[in-house]
């Protein structure tokens, strides 16, 4: 199995003809479509592949046991999302087995490939659900009435999929399997072209959360309702909204983002009674995270009131700053002949696994763009060749 026979069989699936790119959500058709395809994958290898309870596919080359080197990401997207993300870490991690397994090699511990589940939070809200999940960082209160923008329910999505929302939560057992975790992921930056590098080893995570803002005012028409008598939550929101730009701007290495703002009900000759902004906010420091938040939110009371209009806030998930194992970090830099190491803005499944004490670590492939989340993301051929290359000489290094 090569490369592009692996690529190209999923170059057809989730496609957005609205957005561009590709739309593949935690449990929707295409991601259901795309798991399919990595069971078909598995079973082909004669690898054992099963779910776990909370909806993460495990593929065992021997039997499922502790301590095992694990690798893999997920195969969701963002809406209108690029194909790398996410997906060229399972192509790599099954292309590095194949790899392992044509050279004669018998690994020491036991390997195994995984698909998280949702990791993008592109359908729930919540990234990193499958392995939040798994280590107890969300609780299945919390998750299982979590709805999606058609108010499917997650217990409803999981059902529809064949799993058991009874299932859900923290599995002591499940996590105790995995020793060490190596995820390969395409950079979402231009760390690796400035360091001319094809590959490179994760450093740290920056913390990171979302938030949901929602103002609520009053209804009314557009045309027959004077200025002065109005409480209208879009222009709260929309101060906000440039609240958001500025307070990260005061913060060193801070980012806020409002990528998702529904105004409802949504007509052009209606003041909306209600308007939900998301807030995506990021720093290097939880203190400072906190802080950029805190000054949003707080801009944002202030804007509600001058409008006559209320603003509740709900955090939807938050991560600390994860600084990867050193380690293991500097093992796998030394493995790959001194490949750089990095910082990301990008949130993972290693590193919700780090935060929960799994020593977990990243190897990135270079975008030439830097362009990710949206459908130009790219990876040359060459370079995803090299990622695979390098995730087997790492596997082969762990397991040895
Ligand atoms: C996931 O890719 C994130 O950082 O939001
Ligand atoms: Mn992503
Ligand atoms: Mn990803």
């Amino acid at each position: 199995m090569t490369f592009d026979s692996l690529w190209d069989d999923l170059a057809g699936i989730g496609r957005d003809g609205r957005r561009g790119g590709f739309s593949r959500h935690g449990f929707d058709d295409a991601e259901l479509t795309m798991r399919e395809w990595f069971t078909e994958q598995a079973d082909r290898r004669g690898l054992g592949v099963h779910a776990d309870g909370n909806g993460n596919l495990w593929a065992w080359w021997g039997a499922p046991a502790s301590g095992a080197v694990v690798t893999g990401s997920h195969l969701d997207s963002v809406p209108g999302g690029g194909a790398f993300d996410g997906p060229l870490g399972v192509v790599s991690a099954l292309l590095a087995l194949d790899a392992l397994r044509a050279r004669g090699f018998r690994p020491a511990r036991p390997l195994a490939v995984v698909v998280f589940a949702e990791e993008e939070g592109g359908r729930f809200g919540v990234p990193c659900l499958g392995s939040r999940l798994l280590t107890g960082a969300l609780a299945p209160c919390a998750a299982l009435g979590l709805t999606d923008p058609d108010g499917v329910t997650l217990a409803s999505a999981l059902g529809r999929a064949g799993l058991d929302p009874e299932r859900v939560g923290a599995d002591a057992a499940v996590l105790a399997r995995i020793g060490t975790f190596v995820e390969l992921h395409v950079e979402q930056g231009r760390g690796l072209v400035t360091l001319d590098a094809a590959v490179g080893v994760a450093a740290s995570i920056l913390a990171h959360g979302r938030w949901r803002l929602s103002f609520s005012g009053e209804g009314n028409h557009a045309g027959t309702t004077a200025l002065g008598d109005r409480r209208d939550p879009v222009l709260p929101a929309a101060q906000t909204v440039l609240a958001a730009r500025w307070s990260a701007s005061t913060v060193d290495g801070a980012r806020a983002t409002v990528g998702r703002i529904v105004a409802n009900p949504g007509g052009t000759n209606v003041i909306a009674s209600t308007v939900d902004v998301w807030l995506d906010a990021r720093a290097p420091s939880t203190s400072d995270a906190r802080a950029v938040v805190d000054d949003i939110v707080a801009a944002g009371h202030r804007a509600a009131a001058s409008e006559g209009c209320v603003l509740t806030v709900r955090e939807e998930s938050y991560s600390d700053t994860v600084v990867f194992d050193a380690a293991l970090r500097d093992r796998m830099s030394a493995a790959l002949g001194g490949a750089p190491v990095l910082p990301t803005g990008a949130g993972h499944d290693a590193g919700i696994l780090a935060a929960a004490g799994v020593p977990a670590a990243m190897v990135f492939v270079r975008n030439p763009t830097g362009v990710s989340h949206a459908p130009a993301e790219h990876a040359e051929r060459s370079d995803c060749l090299a990622g695979v290359d390098a995730l087997t000489a790492v596997l082969a290094h762990l397991t040895s």
